[in-house]
């Protein structure tokens, strides 16, 4: 096994340490935001930010959209981090390196993980702009043998084959439908199965037919391998797909995925996710 390829449990404990001596307190929910979704971070009071190129230890973001600062504070009196800006597959980094930050938020006393990130709609009675839930997911790469689980097992993390059919805490989801109802959001709230491909490129009209024959809602290129690792190490996870655009499914379209769309729909539905968010975390029980 080449375990050169992930972080030790010592490195991640040595980035946590790091961080909880500068942080205001040990935070319960950690937050990842997806591309144009990141503004969340700045409703968080009494902040701390750390750019991610002074954590020791921690990978650097690349992407435009994305930030690379880790923020800490509360969101309505109870202690976040925020990552704004996450680590993909198609940036180059070994899969095991793209989930150290989750660790690192388990090691600093995180119970609960809740993930955004914008996704292409593949059920056609998605609208963009639509806010999904995500129920399940299909980890195609994973097919391939893809896993952020992959080398020497930690037993301080977690088992070495850990169930997946829990994955997304179902009482967290009833949490996000009943907050959604109270702030009118409910004919944009949808429910369904993320699937996840590699990147960067976007799928090909096959592609995003096979993806919806295999019982795929929508697809994008982060978060499972995110809560893969969450719930290897026993944390709650929640996870929200904004539908940014539709996924091309016929050869008559003229319509092309693109980055410049998924971003704009974000800018759109930004202060809404981040009210949706927001209350949601306002109201997680801790465990
Ligand atoms: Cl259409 N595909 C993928 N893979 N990721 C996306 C997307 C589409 N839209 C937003 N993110």
């Amino acid at each position: 096994p080449d375990s050169a390829t992930g972080y030790s449990y010592e490195e991640c404990t040595a980035t946590a340490d790091w961080l909880l001596k500068r942080a205001p307190e040990r935070p319960l929910v950690g937050i990842v935001c997806g591309s144009g979704l990141g503004g969340l971070a700045k409703m968080l009071k009494d902040e701390l930010v750390i750019n991610y190129c002074d954590i020791p230890n921690f990978p650097q973001s690349t992407v435009h959209g994305h930030a690379g600062k880790l923020v800490f504070g509360t969101l309505k009196g109870k202690p976040c981090v925020c990552m704004q800006g996450r680590f993909h597959l198609y940036e180059g980094y070994a899969i095991q390196k793209t989930t150290m930050p989750i660790r690192v938020f388990k090691l600093m006393g995180v119970e609960t993980v809740i993930l955004t990130n914008a996704a292409g709609g593949l059920n056609q009675d998605f609208k963009v702009g639509d806010i999904m839930i995500i129920k399940d997911h299909i980890n195609i790469p994973g097919f391939a043998g893809h896993n952020p689980l992959v080398g020497a097992n930690d037993d301080r993390f977690g088992v070495r084959f850990p169930c997946m059919s829990d994955a997304y805490d179902r009482d967290l989801q009833q949490l996000v439908r009943a907050v959604a109802d109270e702030l009118d959001f409910s004919v944009f709230m949808r429910d369904g199965v993320y699937s996840v491909l590699g990147g960067p490129s976007f799928e090909t009209i096959a592609e995003c037919r096979a993806l919806r024959q295999l019982g795929a809602d929508a697809v994008g290129m982060s978060t499972v391998h995110e809560v893969i690792v969450a719930r290897h190490c026993d944390m709650r996870v929640l996870a929200l797909s904004l539908i940014t655009n539709k996924a091309v499914m016929d050869y008559q379209s003229e319509k092309k995925a693109n980055h410049e769309e998924v971003l704009e729909t974000g800018a759109l539905r930004a202060k809404q996710m981040e009210k949706l968010v927001s209350t949601v975390v306002s109201r997680i029980p801790n465990t």
